[in-house]
């Protein structure tokens, strides 16, 4: 019952000014996020690859306005990919991106050339830079409206770095078959149920209409010739992708596991223990407003948490 109204607040203005001045630090913001700077995320990369965890680093921040903004988020990639590159954790870390925090949504008098183009180079940019540090990069998938642009973009990046790889998101009905047309050889699809508020034209509003379509999706995949990435907590999602992939004659290692720093530790742990390859999806820097909402939306319970970290700030 609050999974919309806390969505409709993930993308509040008004509200993301008045409580994001809290450090990472506070409260249940530190359960999510381990820390703002590349150092502190790159000292929690190295902890979780001593743990037999593989990650993934998303810089946080989406929907941004400001050329000067998505410039030094660009800035900011290069920067942790260099300092990934000189612990020699880049063979078990990757970046994922969210292309509305380097310029998708730059309005025309911020960005002439458009926001989709500078997106797509900004998004070049980070792919080079993993690129010479040995590594990927993963694009996120935002609200439904920038879909057909993300995966265009995925397109357009996959044919100088065909390592890229995109998220689906099972709620979407379209996904299916988007599953169908990401399935060759080479190609990296991480499925996520998704995470936004989308109406009832484009997505399944129920949450077992949702796992429904999470099953279709993984059959696709798995039987597909691509490296599926399966991002879910959720204990079903994961009992059937993994009996999917041995029905599919899948490997350990063609596949693997993927979930959010913070949730779930000890089930990342034991599914490493158990040979699979799990990836840690780790956020970090100042922007956490909107990356916390969506995970409150999932779990409305750990409400009253937030609500005493922002009473005792
Ligand atoms: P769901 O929230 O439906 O929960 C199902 C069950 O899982 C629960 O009943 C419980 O048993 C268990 N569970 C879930 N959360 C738990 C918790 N906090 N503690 C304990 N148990 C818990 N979304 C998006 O729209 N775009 C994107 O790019 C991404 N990227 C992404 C990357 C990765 C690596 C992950 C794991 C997720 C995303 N997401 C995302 C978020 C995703 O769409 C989704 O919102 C969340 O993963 C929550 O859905 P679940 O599949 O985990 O199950």
């Amino acid at each position: 019952m609050l999974r919309q109204p806390l969505l409709l607040l993930a993308r509040s203005s008004q509200v993301k000014r008045l409580v994001s001045t809290m450090p990472v630090s506070a409260g249940i913001v530190r359960g999510y996020v381990p820390g703002e700077s590349t150092d502190a995320v790159v000292a929690a990369t190295a902890a979780l690859v001593d743990d037999g965890l593989t990650v993934t680093l998303d810089h946080l921040g989406e929907d941004t306005t400001d050329r000067a903004q998505a410039e030094a988020t660009v800035a900011a990639y290069v920067e942790v990919l260099k300092a990934l590159a000189a612990r020699g954790l880049t063979r078990h870390a990757e970046v994922s991106v969210k292309l509305s925090a380097i310029g998708q949504f730059l309005p025309d008098e911020v960005a002439p050339e458009g926001g989709h183009r500078l997106a797509l180079e900004n998004a070049r940019t980070i792919c080079r830079a993993a690129r010479n540090a040995g590594t990927s990069v993963t694009l996120d998938m935002e609200d439904h409206t920038t879909t057909d642009s993300t995966l265009a973009i995925l397109r357009d990046l996959r044919k100088d770095f065909p390592e890229t790889g995109a998220v689906l998101q099972a709620y979407l009905h379209r996904t299916e078959d988007d599953c169908r047309q990401l399935a060759y050889e080479g190609s990296r699809v991480r499925l996520c149920k998704g995470a936004y508020n989308e109406p009832e034209s484009v997505a399944y509003q129920d949450r077992l209409e949702v796992d429904r379509s999470y099953v279709r999706c993984l059959k696709v995949l798995l039987a597909g010739q691509g490296y599926p990435m399966v991002a879910t907590h959720d204990p079903r999602m994961v009992e059937i992708a993994s009996s999917l992939a041995s029905r599919f004659g899948r490997q350990p290692g063609s596949y693997e596991f993927q979930m959010l720093y913070g949730i779930r530790p000890e089930e990342q742990k034991r599914l490493a223990g158990e040979g699979e390859t799990v990836r840690v999806y780790v956020p970090y820097g100042q922007e956490w407003y909107g990356y916390l909402m969506r995970r409150l939306a999932e779990r409305p319970q750990n409400l009253s948490f937030f609500l005493t970290s922002l009473i005792s700030k």
